[in-house]
């Protein structure tokens, strides 16, 4: 039996249609979704990243601004932008694209946003709403992931879920959407012994570590969910995962691709959390 394809191609391009229904309504009740995103430097991955950012505000019909700064913006200039933002009632999210240049903090910069605003759910008290389960933005990779697990079908209920990547973008948030969902979950990072042993136990795995075909058949139990989080590139230059697709996909129950996997779900939650912002302002 081969492996379920996740798309998340078609999910998001379904969840899209439903905001844009949903954006439309709330436009023509006299609020205007409106994300603004924030890039600084020329980074060329973040600049796909923010095109992408933008080209899913026209297809929703969201109001968007971007705001590309130069490499040697201050501290001072990022944060005045932030507070021009924060006050603007056009805008309902803003998005700092990371990572920022080495001299600026993103601590700092996170931290300037409005937690209202803060569609990212970077910002500590909207990351500590997260951990008590109490929440109103779901980081977008984390949200995205979830969504394609219950598109393959598994409840995650009970399930022994392994997340590998201890990041506070993917891998710590995630584990705690899973337990929120009552997953028995395991976070593996660099530093874990005998790491093939604890994926084998997996039936929801993700790997989110950042290293071309990390996961191989061997660490994959069969059956399993396999949601691969990667953006990498292989030995000869092309796009690939961090989970080695072609020795996995005849083991697992269901697979992510990459491209086309949990890349398009992240925009797709962005747009979500834009919406739900849009939501509470217009209230
Ligand atoms: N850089 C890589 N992923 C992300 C993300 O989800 N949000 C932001 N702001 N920057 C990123």
């Amino acid at each position: 039996m081969m492996a379920k394809l996740l798309s998340g191609k078609l999910v998001s391009a379904r969840v899209k249609e439903e905001l844009k229904t949903e954006a439309a309504q709330l436009t023509a009740a006299g609020t205007q979704p409106g994300l603004a995103v924030v890039i600084v430097g020329d980074d060329p991955a973040s600049k796909v990243y923010v095109a992408n950012k933008e080209k899913a505000c026209a297809e929703l019909n969201f109001y968007s601004e971007k705001h590309a700064l130069p490499a040697d913006t201050t501290e001072a200039e990022l944060l005045q932008l932030i507070d021009h933002l924060n006050h603007d009632p056009k805008i309902h999210g803003i998005l700092v694209q990371l990572p920022l240049p080495p001299h600026l903090d993103d601590k700092i910069i996170i931290n300037h946003i409005l937690p209202e605003k803060d569609v990212d759910a970077f910002h500590p008290v909207n990351v500590g709403k997260i951990m008590i389960g109490d929440f109103d933005f779901v980081p977008c990779t984390p949200a995205g992931i979830m969504e394609l697990i219950k598109e393959s079908g598994v409840t995650v209920t009970g399930k022994e879920c392994v997340v590998i990547g201890r990041s506070n973008i993917v891998g710590k948030p995630m584990s705690m959407l899973l337990l929120h969902q009552n997953g028995t979950v395991t976070i593996c990072h660099s530093k874990t012994q005998n790491l093939k042993e604890v994926t084998r136990r997996a039936d929801i795995l993700v790997a989110a570590v950042g290293i071309p075909k990390f996961v191989t058949a061997d660490m994959v139990k069969p059956g399993a969910v396999v949601i691969d989080v990667g953006m990498d590139r292989d030995e000869n230059g092309k796009l690939c995962g961090d989970v080695d697709f072609a020795g996995v996909e005849p083991i697992a129950g269901a697979i992510t691709p990459v491209p086309g996997g949990v890349g398009p779900m992240t925009i797709a939650m962005l747009m979500r959390n834009t919406l739900t912002a849009a939501k509470r302002a217009h209230q």
